[in-house]
């Protein structure tokens, strides 16, 4: 397939290369903050399997230059219409709102937060972003957590003090893990959740209580595992679809507000959380401890009533219904729709990608199909 023809059918493709983005992933970041309000109070963030970098784009817009996507870029276009409607400009609307003489001040510069910290961690080697710090390791390693709370604070790093003291600590971890999808569903979806293991146990490493975790997720048969554990530690757990990401794909994200461990939670990378080992809940009881009270009805039934189990449950609600993660659809719904094409004028001019793979694991392939002559079983020699 062509550039041009993948602009007609990949909108956010397009969009990307036009708007300056380094992957069309940027989008589904994008539309998740809209939706979740993901970098209100952050300061510090971790951005896992990070190549080739549109999210940390994203974050070291936001947080380091200090310019406004997603919820706020959405709020400023609001504000924007009222002033139109209103017939206001920004100053006008200032001062209507301080009621008092128009000041003739300087417009505001445009500045990223006090004290921002980014690191992102990939296998692949990313070019560099102003403000983040970047580093090429595994996360599945468990070498990696001490690689991070480095970058995170150089100057401050006591490798003594692995516990983390709060100032190490994190307001964000995102991840957009992903496998080479082999085409295998099933194998596929086990090597994508072994990444989101590996990013939620990283993550409970890190994270500051009241700390936020999304991470991409593959709909596969054991994803209410993962909701039932992840809902033991965060207040709010909800999975989202953007409008940039395929409707046809089982891709979702997970999105955890409200970091808070069981007292007495240490998390580790030696006893890592997944299918066979899970964090255990704040108040384990057994059927043997609960209080049982036994009533013999009318007809001679007898009703054995285990008291308030249901209450300490995580995975049931008021009411008794079991929870089920809310699962919403984001974007506005004025954004493309990644999976209609689109016409484009005849005469556009089709652009380079921001950022081509620096390495990307098919180079070599890539290589040795040029050496051999071409594309499709052309090779050099044959007519
Ligand atoms: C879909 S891409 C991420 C795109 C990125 N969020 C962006 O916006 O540019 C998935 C990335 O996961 C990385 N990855 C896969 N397994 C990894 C691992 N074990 N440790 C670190 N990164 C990994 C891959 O190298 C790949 O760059």
């Amino acid at each position: 397939m062509g550039k041009s023809s993948k602009d007609k059918r990949d909108a956010y493709y397009r969009l990307a290369k036009e708007q300056g983005w380094r992957a069309r992933s940027a989008y589904k970041l994008l539309q998740l903050d809209e939706q979740f309000d993901l970098f209100a109070n952050v300061t510090r963030v971790v951005d896992l399997c990070a190549a080739p970098g549109s999210w940390s784009q994203v974050l070291s817009r936001v947080l380091i230059k200090g310019e406004k996507f997603g919820r706020a870029g959405l709020e400023e276009k609001k504000a924007e219409t009222r002033r139109y409607v209103l017939g206001l400009d920004e100053k006008e609307e200032e001062s209507s709102t301080q009621n008092g003489a128009v000041e003739e001040t300087e417009p505001p510069k445009k500045r990223g937060r006090e004290g921002a910290r980014i690191v992102s961690i990939d296998l692949q080697p990313m070019s560099p972003l102003e403000g983040v710090t970047t580093l090429r390791a595994d996360i599945t390693r468990p070498s990696t957590i001490p690689l991070l709370l480095r970058a995170l604070d150089p100057d401050t790093y006591d490798p003594a003090a692995l516990s983390s003291s709060p100032s190490q600590l994190v307001d964000l971890v995102i991840s957009d893990g992903a496998p080479d999808v082999t085409g295998l569903h099933d194998l596929d979806i086990y090597v994508q959740s072994q990444l989101l293991w590996a990013a939620l146990n990283l993550a409970l490493c890190v994270l500051k209580p009241g700390g936020k975790f999304v991470a991409k997720i593959f709909r596969g048969k054991d994803v209410d595992l993962l909701f039932a554990q992840l809902k033991i530690v965060f207040e709010r757990v909800r999975v989202a679809k953007p409008r940039s990401s395929r409707a046809s794909s089982i891709e979702a994200f997970v999105v955890c507000e409200g970091f808070c461990p069981p007292a007495g939670f240490k998390p580790t990378l030696d006893a890592p959380l997944g299918a066979g080992t899970q964090i255990p809940t704040a108040k384990p009881k057994s059927r043997q401890d609960a209080e049982v009270s036994r009533t013999v009805r009318d007809d001679g039934v007898v009703e054995l009533d285990f008291g308030d189990e249901k209450e300490d449950r995580d995975d049931v609600e008021e009411g008794g219904a079991q929870w089920i993660a809310p699962f919403l659809a984001c974007g506005d719904l004025s954004a493309y729709d990644s999976d209609a094409t689109y016409h484009l004028p005849k005469d556009r001019v089709s652009l380079d990608p921001v950022q081509p793979p620096t390495a990307p694991p098919y180079k070599r392939a890539l290589e040795m199909r040029k050496l051999a002559g071409g594309a499709y079983g052309k090779t050099k020699g044959q007519s």
